[in-house]
């Protein structure tokens, strides 16, 4: 399975957000932490700033919602445009009905858990989902240190989309940076964000390309 890097651009200058996402066109997606205040005591952006980015950027647009409702706000994401579009398990009231609602506008359908959220209702309905985001900080600001004690719930995952036979994208995000890419990807992450990792360097182009060739080489494959 190939490795796909998605870049947050929570930490770059958002003044300057066309030529801080040029400089990661070596990347796969642009991950976009939507952020409420209410689901995350963090406030981000929003619509507006996502179908502009959305229209002026050629890299497919992963949209991460940190909202409470996303049963009503969701669904104007992917019909902005976004490849896919995730919303967290823990605000949505009928996550299979929306996450169908998300499929029928063309879009990959996510689901985001919380670090310490039990993911076996989301593993009993693999084919209802397209991403399964296992957040590996709890959600709502860049830079924090990487959760280790969410590697079992990867490697859980893991084997219960290979035994599945869906096609649904592993991904996870928060404290991803060279030094600890490669615990998830052994596990079986093969979706990686990485927001201060890339916007801290002084060469995000080069720290996307490493962090793919390091979880290349750290990649989970059959056990
Ligand atoms: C955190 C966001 C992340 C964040 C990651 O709640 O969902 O996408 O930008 O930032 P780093 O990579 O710095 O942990
Ligand atoms: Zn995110």
């Amino acid at each position: 399975m190939a490795i796909l890097i998605s870049p947050s651009i929570l930490n770059a200058d958002l003044v300057n957000l066309a030529s801080e996402i040029d400089k990661i066109d070596n990347a796969d997606f642009v991950h976009l932490d939507v952020m409420d205040n209410h689901f995350v005591p963090n406030l981000s952006f929003g619509l507006p700033v996502v179908e502009r980015i959305i229209e002026t950027t050629p890299i497919p647009a992963d949209v991460h919602l940190m909202i409470n409702n996303p049963d009503v706000w969701a669904p104007a994401y992917a019909q902005a445009g976004a490849a896919s579009v995730t919303f967290h398990l823990e605000a949505a009231q009928a996550p299979i009905r929306l996450a169908r609602e998300l499929r029928k506008h063309g879009v990959r359908a996510g689901i985001a858990v919380r670090p310490a959220t039990d993911i076996t209702p989301v593993l009993d309905h693999l084919s209802e989902f397209d991403l399964l985001l296992i957040m590996t900080v709890e959600p709502g600001f860049g830079g924090q240190s990487f959760i280790t004690s969410t590697l079992p719930k990867i490697a859980a995952a893991r084997q219960a989309i290979d035994a599945s036979g869906h096609d649904v994208w592993l991904q996870v995000d928060g404290g991803i940076t060279a030094e600890t890419i490669a615990a998830p990807a052994e596990a079986g992450a093969h979706m990686f964000v990485a927001g201060s990792a890339v916007y801290g360097s002084v060469d995000p182009t080069a720290e996307v390309a490493k962090l793919r060739s390091l979880a290349e080489k750290a990649y989970y494959t059959g056990k």
